[in-house]
């Protein structure tokens, strides 16, 4: 394929799964970063995706423990709780001039790997998706959807947009964002609200937005309001008609972590917000309650 690429995908779960198998299947060489087992399992066996959106297909992979060689493009796909241990498998010197797009949840991680990367190479993603690595190389990919936008405000804007283009021709809608902050607060503004109410209650979100109402609306003002603080746009009112769009049974990943006894994104979202709410000196009382209980029922 003349214009093929090679991606690696450091943390092949949920979400780097699905893209590995995909970007595979569409013609590109992926080389997914793994822990020693999983990437002996993956390279026996490929990544196998049961989707809504894209069929059930088995795609090959080559995997290794660390990354050995220059890549077009890196997506880090891990957790936040396995960020720092993951990217000792990314040695500065040989990502090179490779596009590093985490697309991790939260808001404070683009500005660690800045630090270690190139920061003019380093592309923050968001996605919208629910996908599940239900055994390594087995994901099961639930949404009817997958959604992906792509910014990074240092990043020269054809580059972004060529990985766009890649992701998008491979399965994902996927498109370049102008904005870096307001990309990474829009999800953010949404997620944490949903994230921190149905684990703090252990109940899926259409009991919380009827049970728990009032604190909804204050933790959605909350959050709109370190949004604008950030610099991004935020519309509370159009983030309560989402809450109640969705499905009554709708759990947030968060919630599901602490239903099997992972461990939570808590500081990356429910953290992330207390501190930016902290420096620009909004009040947010009900996130800061909810961190706190979550924190003290040991999460
Ligand atoms: N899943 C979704 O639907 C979804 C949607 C939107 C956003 N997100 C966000 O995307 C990020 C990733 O979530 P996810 O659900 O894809 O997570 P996940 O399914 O738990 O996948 C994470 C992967 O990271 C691997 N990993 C953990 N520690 C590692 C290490 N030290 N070295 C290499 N690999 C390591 C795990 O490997 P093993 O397989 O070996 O355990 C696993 O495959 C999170 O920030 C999440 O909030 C997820």
């Amino acid at each position: 394929m003349a214009n093929q690429r090679t991606v690696a995908v450091l943390g092949p779960g949920g979400t780097g799964g699905l893209l590995a198998a995909l970007l595979s299947r569409s013609g590109h060489r992926v080389l997914c970063l793994a822990r020693e087992d999983t990437a002996d399992v993956l390279r026996r066996t490929g990544i196998t995706v049961r989707s809504a959106q894209f069929g059930e297909f088995t795609a090959p992979v080559e995997a290794d423990t660390q990354l050995r060689e220059e890549v077009d493009a890196c997506l880090i796909t891990v957790k936040h709780t396995a960020l720092d241990a993951a990217l000792t498998r990314i040695p500065p010197a040989t990502l090179g001039d490779a596009l590093v797009v985490p697309l991790l949840n939260g808001v404070e991680h683009p500005a660690a790997l800045r630090a270690r990367y190139r920061a003019d190479r380093v592309a923050p993603a968001v996605i919208r998706v629910e996908s599940t690595r239900v055994a390594p190389g087995v994901i099961e990919h639930g949404s009817p959807f997958t959604e992906i936008d792509l910014a990074g405000d240092a990043v020269p804007r054809d580059r972004l947009d060529a990985l766009a283009a890649l992701l998008d021709a491979a399965g994902p809608t996927a498109r370049t964002t102008g904005d870096e902050t307001a990309t990474l607060w829009a999800k953010m503004a949404f997620l944490a609200p949903f994230a921190l109410l149905t684990t703090r209650y252990g109940l899926p979100l259409g009991e919380v937005r009827t049970r728990h109402r009032d604190e909804l609306e204050a933790l959605v003002a909350e959050t709109a309001a370190v949004s604008r603080a950030c610099g991004a746009p935020a519309d509370p009112a159009r983030a309560l008609a989402r809450y109640d769009a969705f499905p009554p049974g709708a759990k947030s990943s968060m919630q599901r972590d602490a239903e099997a006894g992972r461990p939570l994104e808590l500081d990356a979202i429910g953290g992330a917000l207390l501190r930016a709410a902290e420096r620009h000196g909004v009040p947010a009382p009900v996130a800061e309650r909810l961190v706190r209980e979550l924190r003290d029922a040991g999460h």
